[in-house]
């Protein structure tokens, strides 16, 4: 079906330079045009503000902005109009390659886009490609931990971090989490974290207590700096420690004793990487397994608010708000 430019007023954010996102982000309005032949033109649900998306409007992202550029690494949308026989006006989908999805619209190739189930959430949906599938990749990227063996993170709060939790609970491998704030003890227990403590040198001694002289098989990294050195020395011998975030900014300081008489190995991941190099059948029929758990609503991240594109100073500021609970999603 195709769609006359001038019925769709459409609008998105861009950023002409690189730098402070409040600074240079702006709200422009846009025609969408019409998908050519393989293309998809989407009507934009939502779509969240993840840590990457700062870093790419900072120009610190893996993937450097081709200027004037709109944000947005993810997203849920509903097709509009297709030039793909795959897709058709009201499929529901997800963007598994980048699509600036901080718009009311885009338009992709039809090969880069993942169908949803029709009755998921669209705010869950619009979270499902990057967190999900990081923390899938985490536990089976590296050898899948044993059921009842432990893995260890910080971060445990991070949408990564729950998500690790949930999938963690369901293969039987046990979680131990570092979080800044003594309130998410008891609430990342709830969600099914067998041992949470806080990320400083008493909770590091609270976590030994808790293993018993048991050792993690993999160490799960978003933080860097003293925490990431904690959960090294949480590892067992020839353990696994993977960064995949880096919160504080703050590089890794390894002790040489850890690589000498205990072997660890420093790792890291970029979930990007993954979907670009794995075979085009395995990224999606993981995607269709973290799919059907979002739907089922046994996957869920949490959603701290909602905000039109134009509010997007509102949304910033709420990134840094005290007591922040879950994503700040845009609802163009
Ligand atoms: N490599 C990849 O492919 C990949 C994929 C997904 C995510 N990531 C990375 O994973 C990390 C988490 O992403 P997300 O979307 O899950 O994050 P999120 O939901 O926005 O949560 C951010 C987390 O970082 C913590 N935090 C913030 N500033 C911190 C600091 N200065 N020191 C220590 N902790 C800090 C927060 O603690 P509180 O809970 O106390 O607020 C929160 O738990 C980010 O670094 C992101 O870039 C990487």
């Amino acid at each position: 079906m195709a769609i006359d430019d001038a019925t769709i007023g459409g609008q998105r954010l861009v950023i002409e330079e690189t730098g402070v996102p409040m600074d240079k982000l702006r709200v422009q309005a846009f025609s969408p045009p019409q998908p050519g032949a393989g293309q998809v033109l989407v009507r934009m649900l939502a779509a969240p503000v993840n840590p990457a998306d700062l870093n790419f409007i900072e120009g610190t992202y893996g993937v450097k902005p081709n200027l004037p550029a709109t944000p947005g690494v993810e997203g849920c949308g509903v097709v509009e109009a297709s030039g793909a026989a795959d897709y058709q006006a009201g499929d529901r989908v997800i963007f598994l390659r980048r699509a600036a999805t901080w718009a009311t619209h885009t338009v992709v190739a039809a090969e880069g886009l993942f169908k949803l189930p029709p009755a998921i959430d669209p705010l869950q949906a619009a979270m499902l490609k990057v967190n999900p599938a990081t923390a899938w990749r985490l536990l089976h990227g590296f050898g899948k931990p044993q059921a009842g063996s432990w893995i260890v993170q910080n971060a445990g709060n991070s949408a990564v971090g729950r998500c690790v939790i949930q999938l963690a609970r369901e293969l039987g491998i046990r979680t131990l989490s570092l979080v800044r704030r003594p309130e998410l003890i008891d609430e990342l227990s709830r969600l099914g974290g067998d041992c949470v403590v806080l990320d400083d040198e008493a909770g590091l001694a609270a976590a030994k207590a808790a293993l018993g002289g048991a050792t993690a098989a993999l160490a799960f990294n978003a933080v860097g700096g003293d925490s990431a050195l904690r959960l090294m020395n949480l590892l067992r011998e020839g353990g696994v420690h993977i960064t995949f975030g880096a919160m504080a900014k703050r590089p890794l300081t390894v002790p040489n004793g850890l690589l000498i008489f205990r072997d660890i190995q420093l790792r890291g991941l970029w979930v990007t990487r993954w979907i670009e190099n794995a075979p085009d059948a395995e990224v999606r029929a993981v995607y269709a397994g973290l799919a059907a758990r979002v739907a089922a609503g046994t996957l869920v991240q949490p959603v701290d608010s909602t905000h039109p594109l134009d509010a997007y100073p509102a949304a910033l500021a709420r990134l840094t708000a005290e007591g922040r609970a879950g994503k700040v999603l845009f609802v163009p």
